[in-house]
C-alpha cells in the first residue's frame, strides 16, 4: 500500500516538475526606427517595432528560445542576456567576437538557453555601440516560490540618450585626437525622457518650459499607479552607456532586497546609486493617506552632470488625472561625493541562506586600469593591453584549436607595485591585443581591480565592471593602491554579496572572488560603452580543454577563421 502511495507521489511530482519547465519561445526582428525617446526625433534600434524591446517574463528553470532576425540593412547584430550565466550554452551569451559571429543582415539566429535562477535582468546589444543605440529591454526571471511579499511590481529600465548617432560617436571616439562624446542629452526611464521641457517646471525657476504631452507621445512618462497601504516591488536596471545614476522617490523610502539577481540582506535608504550593468529590486511601502502624486527622479552621479534629471510620477489610485505632484522631485546627491557612493556599496551583504565564499583563492589576478595612447588615439588598457576583439570568435578559435589567440599571464602584481596610480602614466603608450586569460576548471580566482589616474590632470573615473557567465562575491573596496598581504585581511569572507557587476571607484581598488565552474569564454569589461569600445576589457577562457570538446552549433561560427575551418570540413 505505502509503496503505491509513494509511487503516486513520485508520478505527481515528476508531472508537476515537467509541467513547470516551460519553453518561452519568441520571434524577434531588429531594425532601425524613427522614434521620439526624449520628445525629439531620433533613430533607435527597435525590436518588433518597440523601443525599448519587449520584456521577457520567465520563471526560473524555463528554457528561453529567441529567433532573432537581423532586419538592419548593412550591419550585423547580437544580443547579450545580461545576468544569465549560460551554464552549458556559452555560445548563447551573445557577445560578438567572443562567443559568436555577428548575425548578418537578413539572417536569423536562434538563442537557446535556460534561465536557471530567479532575478531581475536585462538584455542588450553587444556589438559596436548598439547598446547606446537603444537595443535593450528587461528580462524578469520569477521564482516559483518567491519569498519576498509584495502586492504589485513595476519595471524601471534606465538609460541615457545622445542626439549624435552612435555611428558618429564611434568614429569620434576612435579619431585622433579623440573627440569625446560628452554627457548625454537625456536620461530615459523605460525609454522615455524629456529633452526640452521639464515635468516639474511649475515647481522651480529653472527656466525650463513645462512639458505638455499628447496622448500616445513616445516621450510621455509612464505613471506608476499605486494603492495606499501596499508594498510594491520596483525592479530597476541600468543599461546606460555612460552615466552613473541615483534614483529616489519623493516621500518614500526604498528597501533594497535584490542586487544583480541575488537576494541581499534588506536595508532601507532614501535613494539608491545604480551603475551601468547593475540591477536592483527595492520594496516601496505606500502611505495610508491617498490622493497624492510624487516625483520619481533619476539623476547623474560620478561625473559632472550636464543632463537634466529624468522624472516620472508615482500616483495614488484616486489622485485626479490632472493633479500634479505638490512637492519638487528629490535632489540628486552631489555628483562627486564618493564617500557617499562607497558607503552605499558597503551596505550590501548576502541574504540569509547563501553559503559563504571559499576561504582561500588559488589565483590572484591583478588588473590595472589605465588610460593610454596608441598612435595618438586615446585608449583604455588593462595591464597595459588595450582589448581589440578579433573577427574570429574566441570560443570557436579555442574549440577548433586555431592559432589566433595569445594568452596573457598576469604580470600585474609587479606592475601595480611599481605604478604610481596618483599621476598620469609616465609612459602613456600601450599596445592592442586580443589577449585572454586562461583558467583551469574548479579553482578559486580573486580579481583585484586597481584604478589609476587618467592621461591628463588629476582625475580618476568610476568603472562598473561586469563579468559574463558568473556571479562573483564582492570581497571589498579600498582607497589607493592595493597592498598584497595587508588588504586581504579586510575582505568580507562571511557574507559578501553575490553580484555580476561591481564599481571600481576613483583612485581605489575593488576585490572579487569567483569559482571556475562554468566552462566557456567570458567577457569581463567596464560596462561603460565608450570605455569598452576604447579597449577596457579582458576575456576569460575557462576550462580550455572542456571548450575543445563542446558541441558548438556551426551557425555560431560563420565568420573569420572558424568559417574557413568549417568550410574545409564541408560544413558551411
Ligand atoms: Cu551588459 Cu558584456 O555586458
Ligand atoms: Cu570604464
Amino acid at each position: 500500500m505505502s509503496v503505491i502511495v509513494w509511487w503516486l507521489v513520485t508520478v505527481v511530482l515528476v508531472a508537476v516538475h515537467s509541467a513547470s519547465a516551460r519553453v518561452v519561445e519568441l520571434d524577434w526582428e531588429v531594425e532601425y526606427k524613427f522614434w521620439w525617446p526624449d520628445c525629439k526625433e531620433g533613430i533607435v534600434m527597435a525590436i518588433n517595432g518597440q523601443f525599448p524591446g519587449p520584456t521577457i517574463d520567465a520563471v526560473a528553470g524555463d528554457i528561453v528560445i529567441i529567433h532573432l532576425t537581423n532586419k538592419l540593412s548593412t550591419e550585423g547584430v547580437v544580443i547579450h542576456w545580461h545576468g544569465i550565466r549560460q551554464r552549458g550554452t556559452p555560445w548563447s551569451d551573445g557577445a560578438a567576437g567572443v562567443t559568436q559571429c555577428p548575425i548578418n543582415p537578413g539572417e536569423t539566429f536562434t538563442y537557446n538557453f535556460t534561465v536557471d535562477k530567479p532575478g531581475t535582468h536585462f538584455y542588450h546589444g553587444h556589438y559596436g555601440m548598439q547598446r547606446s543605440a537603444g537595443l535593450y529591454g528587461m528580462m524578469i526571471v520569477r521564482s516559483p516560490k518567491e519569498k519576498l511579499r509584495y502586492d504589485g511590481e513595476f519595471n524601471l529600465l534606465l538609460s541615457d540618450w545622445w542626439h549624435q548617432s552612435t555611428h558618429s560617436q564611434e568614429l569620434a571616439l576612435s579619431s585622433s585626437p579623440m573627440r569625446w562624446i560628452g554627457e548625454p542629452q537625456s536620461l530615459l526611464i523605460n525609454g522615455r525622457g524629456q529633452f526640452n521641457c521639464s515635468q516639474a517646471a511649475y515647481l522651480s525657476n529653472e527656466g525650463k518650459r513645462q512639458c505638455t504631452f499628447r496622448k500616445n507621445d513616445q516621450c510621455a512618462p509612464e505613471t506608476l499607479r499605486v494603492r495606499p497601504n501596499k508594498v510594491y516591488r520596483l525592479r530597476i536596471a541600468s543599461t546606460t552607456a555612460l552615466a552613473s545614476l541615483n534614483l529616489a522617490v519623493e516621500g518614500h523610502k526604498l528597501e533594497v532586497v535584490e542586487a544583480d539577481g541575488n537576494y541581499v540582506k534588506p536595508f532601507t535608504v532614501d535613494d539608491i546609486d545604480i551603475y551601468s550593468g547593475e540591477t536592483y529590486s527595492v520594496l516601496l511601502r505606500t502611505h495610508s493617506f491617498p490622493t497624492k502624486k510624487h516625483f520619481i527622479s533619476v539623476g547623474v552621479r560620478g561625473r559632472k552632470p550636464n543632463t537634466t534629471q529624468a522624472l516620472t510620477v508615482l500616483s495614488y489610485i484616486d489622485a485626479p488625472e490632472s493633479a500634479r505632484p505638490s512637492l519638487p522631485p528629490p535632489v540628486t546627491p552631489r555628483w562627486d561625493d564618493y564617500n557617499r557612493s562607497i558607503s552605499f556599496s558597503n551596505k550590501f551583504f548576502a541574504a540569509k541562506g547563501y553559503p559563504p565564499p571559499p576561504e582561500k583563492s588559488d589565483e590572484q589576478l591583478y588588473l590595472l586600469n589605465t588610460q593610454n595612447l596608441i598612435d595618438g588615439h586615446t585608449k583604455w588598457a588593462i595591464n597595459n593591453v588595450s582589448l581589440s576583439v578579433t573577427a574570429t570568435p574566441y570560443i570557436g578559435a579555442i574549440r577548433y584549436g586555431l592559432n589566433t589567440l595569445s594568452y596573457l599571464k598576469s604580470p600585474a602584481k609587479e606592475l601595480v607595485k611599481s605604478y604610481d596610480i596618483t599621476k598620469p602614466p609616465v609612459n602613456p603608450t600601450t599596445t592592442k591585443s586580443s589577449g585572454i586569460y586562461k583558467f583551469p576548471m574548479g579553482i578559486v580566482v580573486d580579481v583585484i581591480l586597481q584604478n589609476a589616474n587618467v592621461l591628463k590632470g588629476k582625475i580618476s573615473e568610476i568603472h562598473p565592471w561586469h563579468l559574463h557567465g558568473h556571479d562573483f562575491w564582492v570581497l571589498g573596496y579600498g582607497d589607493g593602491k592595493f597592498r598584497p598581504g595587508v588588504d586581504e585581511k579586510k575582505y568580507n569572507l562571511k557574507n559578501p554579496p553575490l553580484r555580476n557587476t561591481v564599481a571600481l571607484y576613483p583612485f581605489g581598488w575593488t576585490a572579487l572572488r569567483f569559482v571556475t565552474d562554468n566552462p566557456g569564454v567570458w567577457f569581463f569589461h567596464c560596462h561603460i560603452e565608450p570605455h569598452l569600445h576604447m579597449g577596457m576589457g579582458v576575456v576569460f577562457a575557462e576550462g580550455v580543454d572542456r571548450i575543445a570538446k563542446m558541441d558548438i552549433p556551426d551557425e555560431v561560427l560563420g565568420c573569420g577563421l572558424t568559417r574557413k575551418w568549417l568550410m574545409n570540413q564541408g560544413r558551411h
